[in-house]
């Protein structure tokens, strides 16, 4: 029970004190109260702002207030109604009363009901057995039988040919770019809708990235955009050293698109799945169409290993070395000797063995996650202020973040504000991925827009991802429904 006397106000209080009370009290509610201690009303510091707009100032009294009766809960009451009748008034703080109205106890929301979490790891019945496996033969080092199993098994699953278990899917871009041997001055195209674990490998080998914008149907690269770039790049004599195309959320690109104009103009791609593992363009696993392709298992992934990556491709060879460069580029000789420069990128076999579980359990998670976003499009899909992200016809998206963006023709209500709302409810929402033309680690950068407006700046403006993860509770995607309802409507 809290002090609830630290939060009681009379009429004779100040608006500036009232001010002061709420800074220092921890809550964003007071509570009005007569001489008697009986509750009049609660005083938010939107109430006290509006006080300030319309004229008053801050010497002036809380009896300027107009009345209004307070929603109130009783002591002791259990967390899920006290939540219901949250969820029913759109509040997140609920004063107790006793019988004589006299305030008793103040809910807080976040103290009732756990977060609700964008992604969060879910594991499931074989991880433990694997790592389990490892401490009992005492493969804790890297290397081992699990890594070895976990890339074997991948490599199976995703139809590649070959895969090298890294530390980190940022690791695998950075060997990929390695391999392709993009150096200082050299250009690499890379979609402009990503996170920056995208781009910051190319700055690794000194390179110059040239960003792409998104195509409308995929919310991923453009092909059109991309073949401007291709085309006023060859004009000045340049021609790239890879393509670095992006799946988002668990879309794929256009990869028909794609790989014909990396096949014209003679320059690789380089596929980024980390957060597409599972999902298909037209019934084949995204990563496996360009030379290389990166999954990431870092711990808000459809699958983890708390940290990890995989790099993939059909060329045994590039594997092997890709294995060679992440152990230190150590040479074949009794001692150790290194003729080029090498990382510390393998992943642990204590980590492989939760990948191998988790593997098992993907196309579960897969359809959990497309469940939640399916859940959202069906409940929500009549409010015409929301877009959802595409899925073209032939194509299986792994929904790994169920992301929308909010029509601003349609809403008065904006990306941010929705997601402060949420987060006043705990709901976890984020905006979507801030464009790489846009941070100013790349300011001045080439960038290539797939039409007059940049979609990118579009959808990072307008754009929200929603909690997605496959161990939702049914109960806690209707609590995000009603609020997304509530404020949109
Ligand atoms: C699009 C994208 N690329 C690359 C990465 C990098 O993966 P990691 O965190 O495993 O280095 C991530 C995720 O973190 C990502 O979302």
């Amino acid at each position: 029970m809290k002090d609830i006397s630290a939060i009681e106000v009379t009429r004779k209080c100040s608006l500036k004190s009232a001010l002061e009370k709420l800074e220092n009290s921890g809550t964003t509610v007071l509570l009005l109260v007569n001489e008697e201690g009986i509750l009049l009303r609660t005083v938010t510091d939107g109430d006290i702002r509006r006080l300030l707009l319309a004229g008053f100032g801050l010497e002036d009294k809380l009896d300027k207030l107009a009345d209004k009766s307070p929603v109130v809960a009783s002591p002791g009451m259990n967390p899920e109604s006290v939540i219901e009748m949250m969820d029913r008034y759109a509040v997140s703080q609920l004063p107790a009363v006793d019988q004589q109205f006299k305030p008793v106890d103040l809910y807080l929301r976040h103290e009732l009901q756990p977060r609700i979490l964008l992604s969060v790891p879910h594991m499931g019945d074989y991880e433990r057995q694997y790592v389990e496996e490892a401490f009992s033969t005492n493969w804790i080092a890297p290397l081992g039988p699990n890594v070895d199993g976990f890339e074997s098994e991948l490599a199976a699953y995703v139809g590649s040919g070959h895969a090298a278990a890294l530390s980190s899917g940022t690791a695998a871009l950075h060997l990929a770019l390695r391999l392709l041997e993009v150096g200082a001055g050299d250009v690499v195209l890379c979609s402009s809708f990503t996170f920056i674990a995208s781009a910051n490998p190319i700055l690794y080998q000194g390179a110059t990235p040239v960003f792409i914008d998104s195509a409308p149907d995929t919310w991923n690269m453009s092909p059109a955009a991309l073949e401007q770039a291709l085309q006023s790049l060859a004009r000045r004599g340049i021609t790239p050293k890879a393509i670095m195309v992006v799946h988002l959320y668990g879309q794929s690109a256009d990869m028909d698109s794609i790989v014909a104009l990396s096949e014209k103009y003679g320059v690789p791609v380089i596929e980024d799945a980390a957060e597409s593992l599972g999902a298909y363009y037209k019934g084949k696993h995204t990563g496996t169409f360009g030379t290389f392709g990166i999954f990431s298992f870092n711990g808000n992934k459809i699958i983890t290993t708390s940290g990890g990556g995989m790099l993939i491709s059909n060329d045994r060879q590039l594997i092997e070395k890709a294995r060679f460069l992440s152990t230190q580029a150590r040479d074949p000789a009794p001692y150790y000797e290194h003729t080029e420069v090498g990382y510390n990128y393998r992943m642990s076999n204590v980590l492989a063995g939760i990948g191998r579980g988790q593997l098992k359990v993907l196309d579960e998670r897969v359809a959990s996650r497309r469940a939640v976003f399916d859940r959202y499009r069906a409940e929500l899909g009549d409010l015409d202020c929301i877009e959802w992200m595409p899925e073209p016809e032939g194509d299986l998206s792994n929904r790994w973040l169920s992301a929308i963006s909010l029509n601003p023709e349609k809403t008065a209500v904006t990306a941010p504000a929705l997601i402060e709302k949420l987060a006043a409810a705990n709901i976890e929402a984020r905006h979507l991925w801030k464009p790489m033309h846009q941070q100013p680690l790349f300011a001045g950068t080439e960038y290539y827009s797939h039409g007059e407006e940049s979609l990118c700046d579009y959808l990072f403006s307008t754009g929200v991802c929603l909690p997605s993860a496959s161990n939702m509770t049914e109960k806690q995607q209707t609590t995000v429904i009603q609020h997304i309802r509530r404020l949109l409507t």
